[in-house]
């Protein structure tokens, strides 16, 4: 099959730059055109600054086009653009992205915008994938990944509720940097200061939760900054209907892991809950499902950072104690909507255009 041609959006930013990298040698998609805010328009890709720890991937030679001029979108259209992938700030994207999903584009976000808006698919590949359907489902094609720390809350209580009946939960954070973007790491590098308010993240994450799940008990939450990279730690305790044995509670996470997760998929973990005694935050960032490594390179190694690490299990008859951790710039926005794609190209949503003329 011929890559299908994306657009990201956004160029400069932590999010943009994940996608650049993680397009640069998938086999199934290619970058075609970046198209960033005013400032950038005009300058060549490889001349923006690389904010990523890996080195910069051998990038396509482009210039950063503009993101809302008609004849721009257009003229992507007519070039066979099969997918748009977005990174932009939650005001700007509720702007653009309907720009390019009218043109007939599919638009897959990581921003806030048009989560849990009627007829707009919010799907993580392993808990509601059939509801990509949604996409082609319209004129104006667009779905959403969720917010970056719901996954490692998500993955374990979807797996947990299914087995035991899910009564209520708390759970805090501790959220790495990087998922303020490139502007929070630098104020943090320039201030010495670490603000550990997240405004907003915590209803975020428990309507999204909700939402996903089609949940109605009760839920407690706090999240934090903290100072690290990458990588969102969450702390977990959590209720269920029927009593639960460790064994049993290990027992389930594994086995739904087994069946949820689409292996086949490039940018799927080889699991999609890894377990572990005790999670460490720096060094199970990068775990892929079945090993972990602090090196590698997720521009090759498609499933890097992809897994939700799970760990410090404690079972108290109804109750269960866990830690879990997810890479926030991987899973949890960049690599979360590749996966989608992904996703989409398996159930026949997504395919390669043909440039017109
Ligand atoms: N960081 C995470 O862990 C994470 C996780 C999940 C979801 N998200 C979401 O992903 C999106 C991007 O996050 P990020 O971490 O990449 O942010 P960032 O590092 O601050 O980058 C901001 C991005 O927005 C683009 N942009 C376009 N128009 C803009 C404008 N008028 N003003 C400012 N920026 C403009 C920038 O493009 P140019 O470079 O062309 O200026 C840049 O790519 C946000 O919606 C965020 O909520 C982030």
């Amino acid at each position: 099959m011929p890559r299908i041609k994306a657009v990201v959006l956004g160029s400069g930013g932590l999010v943009a730059q994940r996608l650049l990298q993680r397009l640069a040698q998938h086999p199934w998609f290619e970058t075609h055109a970046v198209a960033g805010s005013p400032g950038r328009v005009g300058q060549p890709l490889n001349d923006l600054v690389w904010r990523l720890p890996e080195p910069r991937p051998i990038l396509p030679d482009l210039k950063v086009i503009a993101l809302d001029d008609a004849a721009t979108i257009e003229r992507c259209r007519a070039e066979g653009v099969g997918v748009v992938f977005s990174a932009l700030p939650t005001e700007v994207a509720r702007r653009v992205e309907p720009m390019w999903a009218r043109a007939g584009m599919p638009v897959l976000s990581n921003a806030a915008a048009y989560r849990r808006v009627e007829g707009v698919p919010l799907v993580v590949p392993e808990v509601n994938p059939t509801d990509l359907k949604g996409l082609t489902e319209t004129n104006s094609p667009l779905a959403c990944a969720t917010n970056c720390t719901l996954l490692p809350l998500l993955l374990p209580l979807a797996a947990l509720d299914e087995a035991f009946g899910l009564l209520s939960w708390t759970m805090r954070s501790e959220q790495a940097l990087s998922g303020g973007g490139y502007g929070l790491i630098d104020e943090v590098d320039r201030t010495g200061e670490c603000p550990t308010d997240i405004p907003g993240e915590a209803e975020k994450t428990e309507a999204e939760f909700r939402h996903l799940l089609n949940w109605e008990g009760e839920a407690t939450l706090s999240c934090r900054r903290v100072r690290r990279t990458d990588g969102h730690h969450v702390f977990v305790e959590a209720s269920f209907e029927r009593e639960l044995e460790l064994s049993n509670v290990t027992h389930a996470l594994s086995a739904w892991s087994e069946r949820v997760t689409p292996r086949h998929l490039p940018s799927a973990p080889d699991n999609a809950i890894m377990l572990v005694d005790a999670v460490d935050p720096i060094r199970h960032v990068n775990a892929n499902g079945s090993h972990v490594t602090t090196e590698g390179d997720p521009s090759v190694d498609l499933n890097l950072g992809m897994a939700v690490v799970v760990g410090n299990m404690e079972v108290d008859r109804h109750r269960v104690r866990f830690e879990a951790l997810s890479h926030n710039t991987l899973r949890g926005a960049a690599g979360g909507v590749v996966y989608l794609a992904e996703l989409a190209v398996d159930m026949g949503l997504l395919r390669p255009t043909r440039a017109q003329g």
